[in-house]
């Protein structure tokens, strides 16, 4: 039994996918149906925590200083049930307060690190002793791209065969400071999406005629990915996180309907990156299910990028994250 009114407080960065995850195998487990390999940042970070309150007849969720209710709290909901379930606490309901510290409808993937700081946090004040595998199959079931960041660095998201997805969980490729890149993040519109990711890939998954094409050439992209991870390959890794990144893009274009999540300044952004490689600067961008354009460059060429960036007509404004650590429990008690 989860012990009465306890609380707990975890800290984790978001993730953004070099070689995406795109469409689920499994949509009740949230078992993706390819594997995926993205880079954890630091300062892009949610803090998350959990009180277990006895008096509650239901889960409260605050985000940024707003009660959430509908949908957000829904979803906070559901995952919160899994985890008492698990612990033996049917009943014990809880309140959850969560902070960004970038703008959530940025769409700078807050829901990865929303839910691993969630996951953290609501197995510590339940009293589940997770290891950092468990952690990562939990904050999966709230979002695939979560389980990602119960790790640091370079990390791997397994697809898994099993059909329950105890195997659907993330590993550390190289530790944050086992290579120094930096990502400059060009936000091009503050407002939110009109397409959520789940919403997004199940379309393209029903109804686009290129998206088995782009699982098929999924493996090699991540198996070379991979290998430039580990052998610290720049050019290999931008040529692959390229490909990967508009062939899902072409995916959700080729839907029916159309599913198109760039504005003027995304394609403005992408040619910028292209514009500054053919003058010789090692960058390159991938874009998640949204219109900013994130670029992967040596820490010696992040400034001229993001300068270069910053000048592009429609880009509000920019970011340069460093890699950043896997999720962490700050407090328990
Ligand atoms: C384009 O993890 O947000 O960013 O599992 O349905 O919550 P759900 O989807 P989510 O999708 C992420 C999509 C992506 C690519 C990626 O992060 O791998």
């Amino acid at each position: 039994m989860a012990p009465n009114r306890r609380t707990a407080v975890a800290r984790a960065g978001t993730n953004i996918a070099l070689v995406k995850y795109w469409g689920k195998r499994d949509d009740k487990l949230n078992l993706p149906r390819t594997g995926s390999l993205s880079l954890t940042l630091a300062g892009l970070e949610t803090v998350t925590s959990v009180s277990v309150d006895p008096g509650l007849q239901h889960d409260h969720f605050e985000l940024d200083g707003h009660i959430e209710r509908g949908v957000p709290l829904g979803r906070v909901g559901r995952f919160l049930a899994i985890v008492r379930e698990r612990a033996g606490a049917a009943g014990q309901f809880s309140r959850v307060v969560s902070r960004n510290s970038f703008p959530t409808a940025a769409g700078l993937a807050s829901s990865a690190s929303g839910f691993a700081a969630l996951a953290c946090a609501a197995s510590a004040a339940y009293g589940l002793d997770l290891s950092p595998e468990q952690l990562s199959a939990l904050a999966r079931r709230g979002s695939g791209s979560a389980a990602r960041s119960i790790f640091g660095g370079f990390v791997e998201m397994d697809p898994g065969v099993l059909p329950e997805g105890d195997d659907a969980v993330a590993h550390e490729l190289v530790p944050p400071a086992g290579w120094n890149l930096r990502l400059v993040v060009a936000v091009t519109t503050e407002a939110a999406k009109d397409v959520s990711s789940s919403t997004g890939m199940a379309a393209t998954e029903e109804t686009s005629p290129l998206y088995e094409a782009w699982v098929a050439s999924h493996g090699i992209d991540l198996e070379e990915a991979r290998l430039a991870v580990v052998g610290r390959d720049l050019q290999v890794l931008g040529a692959v996180m390229e490909r990967n990144c508009l062939g899902m893009h072409a995916c959700m274009m080729a839907a029916r309907p159309p599913l198109l999540y760039w504005n003027e300044a995304t394609l403005a952004a992408l040619r910028e990156v292209w514009n500054l490689r053919a003058r010789g600067v090692p960058v390159w961008f991938t874009i998640d299910a949204g219109p900013h354009v994130k670029a992967l460059c040596r820490v010696e060429e992040a400034a001229a990028v993001k300068t270069a960036l910053d000048k592009v007509p429609g880009v509000a404004r920019t970011i340069v994250a460093a890699p950043g650590d896997g999720v962490r429990l700050e407090s328990v008690g």
